[in-house]
């Protein structure tokens, strides 16, 4: 029944995608590179810079940290007196957010960050080494969110924290708002900006349509064994949700996750 309903959809669930039209949105994703972060300035009317400084200001310096799905590197540059790995299944994604990281972090005379190519699902390090886990703008891209949340799940120390910040949606009402603004104005921003007419966008929408609500998340996170879970819009635009979840200082033996 499931699988129908994904098929339904074309491939895409609140809980995930399947793998066939992920490579097909990966593809997509690497597109947008040249022109990333000027087409999300412009369809957040600036305020995807202070959902990365809300993001970032919880860290604490000399803190171990992961950014999940890092993209182009256009959060973890800003990632000061941190020791910082990024993690992104795109070779390309990661080749120009080491290009971008570690300018970065030359100037500022720190030592360079970590690059990891895997997805969310399998990471490729060890439990318990990390204080805090990023997640921006890439959750809504996982094959298996669930899958993706026990894989940081495990990767966190214990008493370490999940950072998630996500296009918004917190109930099906501003989901269909948020739906309309994809597929109009962030399609005209996305095309007057790229001047092309078959520009990547046009398939990322796809990826906000399917895209669950905050109490869809929400449940998921403590399904997974996180605590204090918490997920709700960021203000004043509420176009992008930020979720925080904790790993408890210790763990029950055989407690369900
Ligand atoms: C929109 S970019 C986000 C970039 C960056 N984090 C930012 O702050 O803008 C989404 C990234 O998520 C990555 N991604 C997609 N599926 C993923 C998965 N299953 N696990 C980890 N990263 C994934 C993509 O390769 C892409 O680089």
């Amino acid at each position: 029944m499931f699988m129908g309903k994904r098929a339904a959809t074309g491939g895409f669930a609140p809980d995930g995608i399947d793998e066939k039209e992920w490579h097909v949105l990966e593809a997509q994703l690497e597109a947008t590179i040249p022109n990333y972060d000027r087409v999300n300035r412009w369809m957040t009317f600036g305020q995807d810079k202070r959902w990365r400084r809300n993001v970032r200001n919880h860290a604490m310096a000399g803190m171990k940290v992961l950014e999940v799905g890092c993209g182009p590197g256009s959060f973890a540059e800003d990632l000061v007196g941190l020791d910082v790995t990024c993690l992104d299944p795109s070779p390309e994604m990661l080749a120009t957010a080491q290009r971008r990281v570690e300018a970065a972090r030359a100037s500022r005379n720190e030592p360079p960050a970590q690059y990891v190519e895997a997805i969310a699902e399998s990471i490729p390090l060890p439990d318990d080494s990390f204080d805090m886990v990023f997640c921006l703008f890439s959750f809504r891209d996982f094959q298996d969110k669930a899958r993706g949340l026990e894989e940081i799940f495990r990767v966190l120390k214990p008493g370490g924290q999940l950072i998630i910040c996500d296009a918004g949606k917190a109930n099906w009402l501003h989901g269909f708002f948020g739906y309309l603004w994809m597929n109009s104005v962030v399609q005209l921003m996305a095309r007057i900006i790229t001047k092309e007419k078959n520009h990547p966008w046009k398939g990322l929408a796809k990826s906000y349509t399917h895209y669950g609500t905050n109490g869809y998340y929400r449940k998921m996170l403590k399904a997974v064994g996180f605590q204090d879970v918490q997920g709700r819009l960021l203000w004043p635009l509420g176009m992008a949700s930020r979720f925080r979840g904790r790993k408890p200082e210790s763990l029950a033996r055989d407690a369900p996750r």
